[in-house]
């Protein structure tokens, strides 16, 4: 894909997630304002919306070619990817994790509106995306589409999966017991909090897309392993930009790992060791992503435009 086709899909991609992500959040009520405006909040600071493009994308694979209409399921779980891993950020902020004070160009979520609503706003945002992936398979049901709900049903059970014990929450205790052991943590419980803590999410993202788009076993096996050397490879990029960011851009403070102890990936192995890995696992990806059935070249350039992202 040439860059400025690319720049110019990926900027129309972002904007419709931007419509739909607003369209579905929940309505509002006199006595639970605060804690719908503390999801907004959060919600509409910006940030890259990653994860519904790359779901998008993949379900784009295994469907009919590229700029296929986001239906009520694709919409659903776009937004629920989305709403799991804002809860994850604004969880992440909060003073008993990384006590963060910026995220995505403003003040975090904590700092607006009190630890409590952090606390609440990030359960609220969890809870409400697993409630539209429940409504998106039972209308399944209702307009007699068995097929529909089921792919419905396989790919909550995914989300659930990867944003949970076994996946991003798991990866983000190991991060919070690794604090402060320096060299102390071995590379293999650092490959485990990377992982799990990132890489878990973005498997999710394409697994489900393409479990929703009608992919089967081995394809969606397959998604899971791009997904786990995408997220590796965008941790890392992260742990980089943690050390030689630029604030301004990222929209969060750099040093926060320094300032947390936290042990990463460039502590263990170095900048330009990180980055050599970024590249590697990031073209590991895109090898696996090859044997994939329909037009990759937005895939492709999606993953090649993060090695060497600055925000
Ligand atoms: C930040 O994720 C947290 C990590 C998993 C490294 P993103 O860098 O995707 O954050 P946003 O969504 O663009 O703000
Ligand atoms: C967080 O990793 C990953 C999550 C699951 C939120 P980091 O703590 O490194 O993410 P940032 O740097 O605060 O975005
Ligand atoms: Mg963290
Ligand atoms: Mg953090
Ligand atoms: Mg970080």
């Amino acid at each position: 894909m040439q860059d400025n086709d690319f720049k110019n899909v990926l900027n129309s991609r972002i904007a419709e997630t931007e419509r739909i992500l607003k369209a579905n959040l929940p309505e509002e009520n006199k006595y639970s304002k605060t804690v719908r405006d503390a999801m907004e909040y959060s919600l509409t600071a910006g940030g890259k919306r990653l994860r519904p493009l790359f779901m998008q994308a993949a379900y784009e694979l295994f469907s009919c070619g590229d700029n296929v209409t986001i239906g009520y399921e694709l919409s659903a779980f776009m937004s629920a990817i989305e709403y799991i891993h804002t809860y994850s950020l604004v969880h992440d902020d909060l003073p008993a994790m990384d006590n963060d004070e910026y995220r995505r160009g403003r003040l975090t979520t904590w700092k607006v509106y009190g630890d409590g609503m952090g606390v609440l706003a990030g359960d609220a945002l969890l809870n409400y995306a697993f409630e539209m992936t429940s409504k998106a398979a039972l209308r399944a049901i209702e307009n007699k589409d068995p097929d529909m709900a089921e792919r419905c049903i396989r790919a909550s059970m995914v989300l659930s999966d990867k944003a949970g014990i076994y996946g991003m929450i798991g990866g983000q205790c190991a991060d919070i017991c690794a604090e402060g052991k320096g060299s102390n943590v071995s590379k293999e419980e650092l490959l485990f909090i990377h992982e799990h803590k990132t890489g878990c999410l973005i498997e999710a993202a394409l697994m489900v897309g393409g479990i929703l788009g009608g992919a089967g076993k081995e394809d969606v096996d397959k998604l899971e392993k791009i997904g786990s050397d995408i997220g590796m490879a965008f941790q890392i990029r992260d742990d980089i930009l943690d050390v030689i960011g630029n604030t301004e851009e990222l929209g969060k403070k750099v040093g926060s790992d320094e300032a947390n102890q936290k042990t990463t990936y460039v502590t263990l192995n170095g900048l330009e060791n990180s980055q050599k890995e970024v590249e590697r696992v990031s073209y590991e990806a895109l090898t696996l992503l090859d044997e994939l059935p329909g037009d990759k070249a937005f895939l492709n350039s999606l993953t090649k435009m993060l090695i060497g992202r600055t925000k």
